[in-house]
């Protein structure tokens, strides 16, 4: 088996909730645009996305994540500096994704790991590079609590 493969599986629960019928409304709304086939199945959804964001204001929490940015290639300072952070903190920064947009435009993909606090300030160093027209670092897990 790979690493990907799953856990055992646990047992399901059945428990109900109390809503307001509008907010259902709403909400029953937008997962059929969505496209999900059962109320549950966007529960648990909406569970794991918050158990992720939970972690991630865990300091010492073992995190997985993306950063992504634009930026022109020139000024050849803005490229100099970002190959400087990438050595620098080249044991979070476990892959990367090189597009050239245009003539002038890239776009970087970094994929990053480690404890939560240190990702996050990683990610700000990068995204706060003078130049970089749009950044963004994207929370996601390292699926070992995620059922
Ligand atoms: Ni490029």
């Amino acid at each position: 088996m790979g690493s990907c493969s799953g856990s055992k599986t646990g047992k399901t629960i059945r428990f109900g909730i109390s809503a307001d019928e509008r907010l259902l409304e709403k909400f029953d709304g937008m997962i059929a645009e969505m496209g999900y086939a059962t109320r549950s199945e966007a529960m648990r959804d909406l569970i794991r996305d918050q158990l992720v964001e939970f972690t991630w204001t865990k300091d010492d929490a073992d995190v997985v994540g993306t950063i992504t940015i634009v930026y022109n290639r020139e000024p050849k300072e803005l490229t100099k500096k970002l190959t400087e952070l990438k050595h620098q903190n080249h044991t979070h920064i476990i892959s990367s994704l090189h597009v050239h947009l245009d003539g002038d435009n890239c776009l970087e993909v970094l994929l990053i790991k480690g404890k939560s606090k240190r990702v996050k300030s990683i990610s700000d160093r990068f995204i706060g590079i003078k130049g970089i027209k749009h950044g963004k670092l994207i929370m996601s897990t390292t699926g070992k609590e995620l059922y």
